[in-house]
Formats: structure tokens, sequence, C-alpha cells
């Protein structure tokens, strides 16, 4: 692990059988990027880390599953749709909310309910139904079918997981990916390439973000009239409207970054010059960076799931040929540039 050389080690923090390939986890550096992970603080011994998850398991024994919230009973609706749900209605693990029928095509069976039997949720619950998905996991609208289906097979064999062992939603993704049969990755790798990948991310730069807390998924939420925090080396990402995305699970709801001062002129030179240190994006995810062939779109992501991904591929616990390189030589403050400046871009 060439990251950690001569740095201070947190630890060689292990932990077992967590989701398909588990393995030793890696040496913590201390500039590790938590909170692309949507925690705040390194892990610590004594950290919740995501329940075991042996390939035996049901997708959903693989996320933490809190008490039951009881519902409050109260309609909720947003702007332009006529639909109301309650909170527990938009949230329901095989059939969640479809607030605007009219923005995606009709969504095969396994994206609206999942399969309940195996305990795979919805692709719906977490990634909408428009496959726009949120800074906790990614979206999938857009992306080339053949590109969905070499990720579904990644998850499948353990190629792609989490660097870190705090992320539950990973696992379970994992786990629904070992669920669907051949004829439901064709269908879902179909229905989401087939939905165009919307803008979702204002970044600013600044000093300061809101103060947030984080939910056991790694949304970021911020603490209502709580005066701003110092933003330091990280990016924090919140829901532009906070209630609609925790409450309603709103698919048409973006995002603000806050990212730090000068970061995107940081950023842009290593996206499109590689500056020394890496390879010009557009070479490989074309010239505006909204993907080339089977390879995908990256303009426009959250700047939380770019620079897990930049991370988790460094360490190795998502494994690409292609992008090794890539991110060789690139440190985590390069990575977090990268990360600001690909949010900033039009998908
Ligand atoms: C419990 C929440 C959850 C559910 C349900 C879920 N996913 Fe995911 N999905 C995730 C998370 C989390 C990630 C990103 C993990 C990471 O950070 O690497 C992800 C990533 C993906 C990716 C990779 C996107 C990319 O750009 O590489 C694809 C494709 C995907 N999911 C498809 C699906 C499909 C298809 C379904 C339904 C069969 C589904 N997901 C259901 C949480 C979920
Ligand atoms: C040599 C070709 C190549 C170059 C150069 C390249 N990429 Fe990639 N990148 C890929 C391929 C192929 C994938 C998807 C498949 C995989 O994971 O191997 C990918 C995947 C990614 C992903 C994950 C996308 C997702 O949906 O999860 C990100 C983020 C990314 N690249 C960022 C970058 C950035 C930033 C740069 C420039 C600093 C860059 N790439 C340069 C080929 C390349």
């Amino acid at each position: 692990m060439k990251r950690t050389v001569g740095a201070l080690i947190l630890g060689l923090l292990t932990v077992s059988g967590c989701g398909p390939g588990a393995q030793t986890e890696p040496q913590r550096a201390p500039d590790w990027p938590d909170w692309a992970y949507g925690v705040l603080t390194p892990l610590a011994p004594g950290d919740r880390v995501a329940p075991p998850c042996p390939a035996t398991a049901k997708p959903i024994e693989c996320a933490y599953i809190g008490a039951p919230v009881p519902d409050d009973g109260i309609q909720r609706t947003l702007p332009g749709t006529t639909e109301s749900f309650t909170r527990n209605e938009a949230y329901f693990d095989y059939g969640p909310a479809d607030w605007y029928p009219g923005d995606h095509p009709p969504m095969p069976e396994v994206v609206a309910r999942g399969k309940p039997d195996e305990g795979a949720r919805a692709c719906a619950l977490c990634h909408y139904p428009n496959g726009q998905g949120k800074m906790e996991n990614g979206h999938v609208s857009g992306l080339p079918a053949a590109y969905i289906l070499e990720q579904l097979a990644a998850f499948e064999s353990g190629a792609r997981r989490s660097a870190d062992p705090r992320k539950a939603n990973t696992n379970e993704m994992a786990m629904i990916a070992a669920r669907l049969t051949d004829t439901e990755k064709q269908q879902v790798a179909e229905y989401f390439s087939s939905i165009e990948f919307r803008p979702m991310v204002r970044v600013i730069e600044s000093e300061q973000a809101p103060q947030v807390r984080t939910t056991s998924n790694g949304l970021m939420l911020p603490i209502p009239d709580a005066p701003p925090m110092p933003l330091g080396q990280r990016i924090i990402e919140v829901p532009e409207h906070p209630e609609r995305t925790e409450f309603m699970r709103d698919p048409r709801g973006g995002f603000v970054a806050y990212v730090p001062i000068g970061s995107l002129t940081k950023g842009e030179r290593l996206v499109t010059t590689g500056d020394g240190k890496t390879i010009q994006c557009g070479i490989c995810h074309g010239p505006e960076q909204k993907g080339f062939g089977a390879v995908p779109g990256i303009a426009g992501r959250t700047a939380s799931y770019t620079m897990r991904q930049l991370w988790d591929i460094q360490q190795g616990t998502r494994q690409s040929p292609q992008m090794a390189p890539v991110v060789a030589f690139l440190t985590a403050e390069d990575m977090l540039n990268i990360a600001a400046y690909i949010a900033s871009l039009a998908p």
C-alpha cells in the first residue's frame, strides 16, 4: 500500500466477512477522505461497521436495519406532481414512491419492486425510478448499457467493493447484483441506459459549509439553524431541499457541493492536461467527459461519488485495469480537486 509509506497509520483494522470478496481492510493514511463515504470521523476501533454479509445472506441482511419508523400518516406532495405519499410509502422497500411517472419509461418489475422473496430491495428505492440517485449511491441513468452490465458483474464477483467497512449500502448493492437473473440484468441495463442523466449538483467554492448530520447510509443533511463549520480539505454535499430528499425521496432533487476555494481551477488542470501526474480524462471519457462508447460519462456526478470511486480504485477495492494507472500518483487533494471540477461540469 504505497499511500501509507511514511504516514501515520491509524492501525491495521481488519473486518471480517463484509460483502463478497471480503479481505483484509487497507491501512488508513491520515488523508483518508471520510467525507466521501458519508462520514465525518476517521474509522476508529469500536465504530459501527457494515453487518457481516456472507454469500448466503439476503441483500437486506447486509443493510443497517433500524427500528421501524411509525408512519405519521401525513400525505406529502412535491411541486409538479399530483401524487401524494406518506413518508413510509415513499420509503417502501419493495415499491417506493414514483412521484413523476412521466419522467421515465415503464419500469421493469425489479426496478419498481425489487425481489421481495429474496430480500433484494427495488433499484428505484436507492437510485430513484429515473436513475438519478443520490450522493451516497450514485446515478445510473444515461450510463452505457454495456458498462452497467460490467459493473453488476464486478459487484457480483467482488471486484468492486467499498474501501470503507462502514459503507453497508455498497455491500447490499453487491448482493443485489448477485441475485439478478441474466434477463433482469439486461432489462435494468437497457432501462437505466435509456434515461437521460440530468444536472444534479451545484458547486460552490467556500471556506465554510453547513453543519451536517449523516444518515447511516451516508447521506449528509444540514442541521437547521446551526452556524456554518469550517470546510477544510473536504467537500460537503447536501440536498438543495433537505426535507424533500429526506422525507419524500424527491427524484428531481439536486445537491449543493461546498468545495475548497481554488479546487475548481486545480481540478480543471488535472482533468484537461494531466498536470504531469495523470492522464487526460477526455482521452477515454470523451472530450467533455460525457462518456464514449462503453466508457461512462463522469461529468456532473456528485463529488462524493467521484471521490469514492477514485479512492476505491487507488486502494484496489474497486478493480479497474484502465483506471488504476490514472489514479496511481494522485494525492487525496488531487482527487478532491478532480471530484470538485467534475461535479461542476454539465452532464
Ligand atoms: C440499498 C440501496 C441500493 C439498491 C436497492 C440498489 N443499489 Fe445500485 N448502488 C447502490 C450504491 C450504494 C452504489 C454505489 C456504491 C459505491 O459507492 O461504489 C450503487 C451503484 C450501482 C451501479 C454502479 C453505477 C456506476 O456508475 O458505476 C449500478 C449500475 C447499480 N447500482 C445498479 C443497480 C440496480 C440495477 C439495482 C436494482 C436491481 C440497484 N442498483 C439497487 C445502492 C443500491
Ligand atoms: C485509459 C482510459 C481512461 C482514462 C485516461 C481515464 N479513465 Fe476513468 N474510466 C475508464 C474506464 C474504462 C472506466 C469504467 C470501467 C472500469 O471501472 O474499469 C472508468 C471509470 C471511471 C470512474 C467511475 C465511473 C462510475 O460511473 O463509477 C471515474 C469517476 C473515472 N473513471 C474518472 C476518471 C478521471 C477523473 C480521469 C482523469 C483524471 C479518468 N477517469 C481517466 C477509463 C479511463
